[in-house]
């Protein structure tokens, strides 16, 4: 019970959850005041951050163990990580910018190209880095709610883009969007950078670009080929289940990534991270079986939800949101008592429950847990 106890002081049983959900923590935040007790983290189901449960593969462990002996030095060689992923666009070196993670692509990117005074144009709820990156520098973000059908609305923002264009500094796109899982088609990416002013700058946040299967999404890779102002954010934390290690990058035209490099700072990539992210890019076999048993835990969990009469929304990712028809702070509780963690509340969507897909047994204690609350 004190295990339990403790866990209940955290975030999810905070009286005022539904006050801090309103003032939109930011990711960076939710992770600190989530963060369970490193003696109970193991026993907790985490279903809360969209993690890949199965880690690394054993090609990307034997890596790392390489990499380990020079834990002790500056300049050693690096794996040739910007090379292998240069290559694996098919782009020169200089499209590329390591991140600590794809949170800080998305930082220096904001830093890069969002003035303070000035506006980043998205949808809401989606991934918050770059309007919490605005508020802290005193610009600000638009942003459009979304449509009906918890997509996002393509000529909503290109309409807002154009109505903004003396304040607007950049648009975010988040494709597949977090929390929804919904994605952007290729068609309304097209319209969406076709109907903006010209040159203002687009950075499309391919997260969990891995995951879809739907035949109408496309990477936006094209566009940076083309030399359009298009910022990739991509990252091992996903897929490649590297997300303790912090790994990410974008790919963008050579003239923009030379702008962010500047606000970046040096040696903030480890080497085992350098390493694991060259042998994870290689490990493609392992990456499909990944992507496998997670959309097949997604498709058969949400099956059952939907069996037992509740709307989940279409995903194309590694976690759904489910409508529990009341609101999700109370609910959000009761699952951390059974020491299951689910998404925190994703404003206005107070009565949608985000699940990321965690192991076979967590989403079976999931389910369990989901009859017994729900
Ligand atoms: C849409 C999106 N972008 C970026 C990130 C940041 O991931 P990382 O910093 O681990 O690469 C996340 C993490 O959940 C995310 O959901």
């Amino acid at each position: 019970m004190g295990g339990l106890a403790t866990l209940a002081g955290y975030y999810g049983l905070r009286p005022d959850l539904n006050l801090r959900a309103q003032t939109q923590p930011g990711a960076a935040d939710v992770v600190e005041r989530s963060r369970v007790p490193s003696d109970q983290y193991d026993a907790v189901a985490k279903l809360c951050f969209n993690e890949n449960p199965f880690g690394p593969s054993p090609a990307v462990l034997e890596a790392m163990t390489q990499a380990f002996k020079y834990a002790n030095r500056y300049g050693y060689p690096d794996g040739g990580i910007v090379q292998a992923i240069a290559a694996h666009h098919g782009v020169s070196t200089d499209n590329i910018l390591l991140g600590a993670g794809s949170t800080e692509i998305l930082e220096v990117a904001a830093a890069a190209f969002l003035p303070a005074h000035k506006k980043v144009l998205g949808v809401e709820p989606t991934f918050s880095t770059v309007y919490e990156y605005a508020t802290g520098i005193d610009a600000s973000a638009v942003r459009l709610p979304l449509g009906p059908d918890f997509r996002q609305d393509i000529p909503a923002l290109v309409k807002a883009a154009r109505d903004n264009r003396t304040q607007l500094a950049f648009v975010y796109l988040c494709n597949p969007n977090n929390p929804t899982g919904a994605v952007v088609h290729k068609e309304e990416v097209k319209q969406l950078l076709e109907g903006i002013p010209e040159g203002i700058p687009v950075l499309i946040d391919e997260a969990y670009h891995h995951f879809v299967e739907d035949p109408d999404y496309a990477t936006s890779f094209p566009y940076v080929l083309e030399g359009r102002p298009v910022i990739i954010a991509r990252t091992f934390s996903k897929i490649a289940a590297l997300a303790g290690l912090r790994l990410g990058y974008a790919v963008a035209p050579a003239a923009l990534i030379e702008r962010m490099r500047r606000h970046l700072g040096t040696m903030h990539i480890n080497v085992l991270a350098r390493y694991a992210g060259v042998a994870a890019l290689k490990d493609t076999a392992a990456q499909t079986a990944t992507r496998t048993t997670i959309l097949g835990l997604r498709k058969k969990t949400t099956a059952e939800l939907t069996g037992l009469g509740y709307k989940v929304i279409p995903s194309e990712t590694n976690f759904f949101m489910v409508d529990i028809r009341r609101p999700v702070g109370p609910v959000i509780q009761d699952f951390r008592r059974r020491q299951i963690l689910v998404g925190r509340p994703f404003p206005p969507m107070l009565q949608h429950l985000r699940v990321s897909i965690g192991t076979p047994d967590e989403m079976q204690s999931f389910l369990t847990a989901f009859k017994q609350i729900v």
